[in-house]
């Protein structure tokens, strides 16, 4: 058997809008990468965090890495073998990237790898699900799933979990904006209201099904259209300084759509080409800098891999 697995996990946008915890979308680039090695001594050990300015937890029933780790060798029946765990951490915490999902999934696409692949991706979702229910008390699946398949992902139900791939023969880009700024998870799932109206119901369905048709079909003014929220954006642009000017700006500057990735304050284009994607996120930046913030911009194709071995 391998002793030693590192793998890779992509960066994600949660939600997409108007999918406020079941849809989402995988990134090329940034992502989390894990190490995994199979040792004598028995349990789970974080032996080292490269990248987190020492600010995630060490013990390894903390970690969304290691957590999903163990939750996985306990269905797989291997509670006795020794696994040691480096994780390099490359995306910001806080930001709205799918930063816990993506340890926890290369961790799991690692360990899984080195015990023989027992597991299927779609397996392995719910061992990164208990990950995100450490970092937030949440166990969406709307980071992790297109983390772990790549692509656009629908979260169809929880009880019992369905996550189906949204497949789409649209070539398109997305641009991530972080300001360096950071927003719990948590504190802004305490600003959304526990019920919805009709209305908003039906105005959120409407654009759920609209950004899938328009997937499925190609049409990108129909996914443009679609890019909607008011389910939690209402609530949620209040953590990001000029928010609402910059997502304009962003449509002007020619992005299909613009808006909070997962829970923010990262801001998200997609648009059809790389160019009308660096353009919108530039855009994003500069209105940033208005309000005296920096940040830092991504753009890549949509992910269709997920995660993967790296070697
Ligand atoms: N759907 C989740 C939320 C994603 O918006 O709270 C968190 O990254």
């Amino acid at each position: 058997m391998t002793k030693k697995i590192r793998a890779f996990a992509p960066a994600t946008i949660a939600n997409l809008c108007c999918g406020f915890d079941i849809l989402g979308v995988a990134v090329e680039q940034p992502g989390d990468e894990v190490e995994v090695t199979l040792t004598e001594e028995t349990g789970i050990r974080l032996v080292n965090i490269v990248g987190d300015g020492g600010r995630l937890p060490r013990e390894a029933n903390r970690n969304t890495c290691t957590v999903a780790i163990e939750s996985y060798l306990r269905t797989i029946d291997q509670t006795d073998v020794g696994v040691e765990v480096t994780l390099f951490k490359n995306l910001p915490l806080g930001s709205g990237m799918g930063s816990s999902a993506a340890s926890a999934v290369a961790g799991l696409v690692a360990v899984n790898h080195l015990f023989g692949n027992p597991l299927t991706k779609l397996e392995l979702l719910p061992h990164a699900m208990e990950a995100e229910r450490i970092a937030c008390g949440s166990a969406h699946a709307d980071n992790v799933a297109p983390s772990l398949l790549g692509g656009f992902v629908l979260v169809r139900d929880y009880h019992p979990l369905d996550a189906v791939p949204v497949p789409t023969e649209l070539q398109l880009f997305v641009g991530l904006v972080h300001p360096h700024i950071e927003v719990k998870t948590a504190d802004s799932r305490m600003v959304l209201r526990p019920t919805v109206s009709l209305r908003d119901a039906i105005a959120q369905n409407g654009n759920v099904a609209g950004l899938i048709l328009g997937l499925t079909t190609a049409d990108v003014n129909l996914v443009g259209r679609s890019l909607k929220d008011v389910f939690a954006e209402p609530y949620r642009a209040d953590f990001i300084p000029g928010f609402h000017q910059a997502k304009a700006t962003a449509l002007q500057a020619g992005a299909l759509g613009c808006g909070i990735s997962g829970s923010g304050p990262t801001l998200f284009v997609l648009a059809t080409s790389e160019e009308l994607a660096q353009r919108a996120t530039r855009e994003i930046k500069k209105v940033f800098q208005s309000h005296q913030l920096s940040s830092d911009l991504f753009v890549s194709k949509v992910n269709r891999q997920g995660a993967q071995v790296i070697n």
